[in-house]
């Protein structure tokens, strides 16, 4: 039977018992207890190194990175193999997988019996927000992946400080495992994981605040303080609590007069939310004095402080960002973010020990080893990169990291800016009437199918608050809880939508993007401070030409009057649509929702200005005239 030696200074007894009951389920070699140190970080990585699951990268280059592989197998979140198994199958939810607990567990407990044979168990103690932040949370992850471990300790502030920091309290309990038990005597593989698709478990258990996930070494597969933590439990834990775990990035916004903004903003995977969060405002922005700073880049928690304020931390302490298509252009501070101290997973190795991938800067490499590990050049039909491929870099590393990231009390939050991706109908920019208008707008938002795995190019697919695959419970449920919230605050942010991805006829995007996203999110913070103007349209307060800042942008009054466009029929079609999704939540759909499409629908009908007379048949003037109602 395993030794598992607990540290002496450990008393929380429901961690000694969680650990204990793991070791003597899934028998490991040994158990390691993480503490969070350079020196044991240093120690994992080039054990890593020695087992091929490591290449350490040109020291001159890229100080102190490595660069890792994973199985062709196992290169994403899997969200079809991944559960909420609450007790009641109703408060999962349509949008989530569901099976009874007993049912997974027994499945569980069958793969996680001998599943660490051959390899250390690490147990990674870890606290999600500032350490001492009434609104942190601790977690403590059991793995068998040392690859977990590192990249948890980049993630998180993981060790003996959140140890100490737990004492006797609660956390939730996380239990990871590659799935690849080793046999006696049989050879490790560089990335152990369970190949077959359908052997992957991420589970969730909201009641027991617990999460088991097997067969995976990646991502939010495997990092369980990211998705699994952060917004799928943790959305639970602040629908009890009266706090709020989103899909959003935390940014400061500095006005040249020194007063300071930070909005939280939410965006769908893969809809640039990295670079928002890291955004370089224009250069007569800069000359003035505008500045922006990131507090974080995937997950906010909100929660009202004593005055009933909203203040906002970022759970995590670094960045699992998507590599491809970062560069100096599209986002320098992401750049010299992972400059060194920085994991990569799936990138190109270049022959001079460096990185790179798709839409990096300059020339691609003459020759490179692809992802996969073969050579690649640039007449390759294969990706050098797989395009989810990934850095795990520290947030202290970014140049404009706020002052505030790292504060216990928050940071306070004057705006909620919702974008999805869309080519047409929605707006570039527009401000909701009220929260509820708000919680409408954000729970209709979603995005144009750009791949076919999803469904059919061109549909939309509805990513409320782009929670879709992160919300922990009902969708329906979600929804009355972000408006109960609104109702109990007493001066709530402003709600916004932003549109970044409209495309013209030509297929071509009508937005520049980037850093003159600032000119919006200027509009933005000096909305909710109450002196900006605009302009109110059937579905919500919009800016006219003039109240945007242009210097240094050439943006005719015709390109803003297209990517402001509000076009009646189309509207009326996407309304419709929203039914869709109503539908399939309407057994827990609060009434607002269904009284908000009311009210917009009539409001885009009694709008004959946006170009659209009332299609009803005229009747004829003398049976008007008759019936009393003519000239
Ligand atoms: C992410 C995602 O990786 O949203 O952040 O998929
Ligand atoms: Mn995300």
């Amino acid at each position: 039977m395993t030794e598992i030696s607990t540290p002496s200074n450990i008393t929380n007894e429901e961690l000694i018992k969680f650990v204990t009951e793991s070791a003597e389920l899934c028998k490991p070699d040994s158990v390691y207890w993480c503490d969070g140190s350079q020196e044991e970080y240093d120690r994992l990585c080039q054990e890593m190194v020695d087992a091929g699951t490591f290449i350490k990268l040109n020291a001159k280059k890229r100080p102190n990175s490595f660069l890792a592989r994973s199985h062709p197998s196992d290169v994403a979140r899997v969200e079809d193999r991944t559960y909420i198994c609450s007790i009641a199958k109703g408060d999962a939810g349509p949008t989530n997988n569901w099976m009874a607990p007993s049912e997974m567990k027994a499945i569980l407990k069958e793969k996680f019996d001998g599943c660490m044979a051959g390899r250390t168990m690490y147990v990674v103690p870890f606290c999600m927000g500032p350490i001492g932040s009434p609104i942190s949370q601790f977690g403590v992850e059991i793995t068998d992946s040392p690859y977990v471990a590192v990249n948890m300790r980049t993630m998180t502030r993981m060790g003996q400080r959140a140890l100490d920091a737990l004492g006797h309290g609660e956390f939730t309990k996380c239990l990871h495992s590659v799935g690849m038990p080793l046999a006696e005597g049989q050879a490790d593989v560089a990335w152990p994981c369970s190949p077959d698709p359908k052997d992957k478990y991420i589970v969730h258990f909201p009641e027991e605040n617990s999460i088991v996930s097997y067969g995976s070494g990646y991502g939010g597969n495997a990092l369980l303080g990211k998705k699994c933590l952060a917004l799928r439990i943790a959305s639970n834990l602040g629908r009890a609590q009266g706090w709020l775990a989103e899909h959003m990035l935390i940014v400061g916004v500095e006005s040249p007069d020194g007063k300071k903004d930070y909005v939280c903003a939410a965006f769908p995977s893969a809809c640039g939310k990295t670079n928002f969060a890291m955004l370089i405002p224009p250069k007569a922005f800069q000359e003035e004095g505008w500045k922006i700073t990131t507090v974080g880049d995937d997950i906010a928690w909100i929660k009202p402080d004593e005055k009933g304020k909203l203040r906002a931390i970022n759970p995590e302490y670094g960045f699992f960002g998507v590599a491809p298509g970062t560069n100096y252009s599209t986002n320098p501070n992401a750049m010299e973010s992972i400059k060194e101290n920085t994991i990569f997973t799936n990138v190109a190795l270049t022959d001079d020990g460096d990185v790179w991938w798709e839409g990096m800067d300059g020339e691609p490499p003459a020759h490179a080893i692809d992802w996969q590990g073969n050579d690649w050049t640039p007449s390759s039909d294969a990706k050098a990169a797989h395009p989810n491929a990934r850095f795990t870099a520290p947030i202290t590393q970014c140049p404009v990291v706020d002052e505030n990231f790292d504060s216990p009390a928050g940071v306070p939050v004057s705006a909620f800016i919702f974008g999805g991706r869309r080519n047409s109908v929605v707006p570039l920019i527009q401000q909701s009437f009220n929260w509820a208008f708000g919680v409408y707008m954000a729970a209709t938002m979603g995005s144009e199918m750009t791949a076919a795995a999803f469904g059919n190019i061109g549909e939309v697919r509805r990513d409320p608050f782009a929670m879709l695959p992160f919300c922990g419970y009902h969708m329906g449920d979600y929804f009355g809880h972000w408006l109960n919230f609104g109702r109990q605050i007493p001066d709530p942010p402003r709600i916004f939508s932003v549109n970044w991805f409209l495309k013209g006829e030509d297929g071509k995007f009508l937005w520049p993007g980037y850093g003159d996203n600032m000119r919006v999110l200027k509009w933005v913070i000096e909305r909710s401070r109450g002196v900006s103007k605009g302009s109110e349209t059937p579905l919500g307060w919009m800016p006219r030409y003039d109240d945007i800042d242009w210097r240094g942008l050439d943006f005719s009054r015709k390109q803003w009057d297209e990517v402001m466009n509000l076009d009646r029929d189309m509207w009326l079609k996407e309304i419709a649509m929203h039914d869709d999704l109503f539908f399939k939540l309407y057994d827990r759909l609060p009434k607002e929702m269904t009284y908000i499409r009311e009210l917009l629908v009539s409001n885009l009908w009694r709008s004959p200005e946006l170009g659209l007379a009332p299609s009803r048949p005229e009747a004829e003037p003398e049976q008007l005239k008759a019936a009393g109602k003519g000239e």
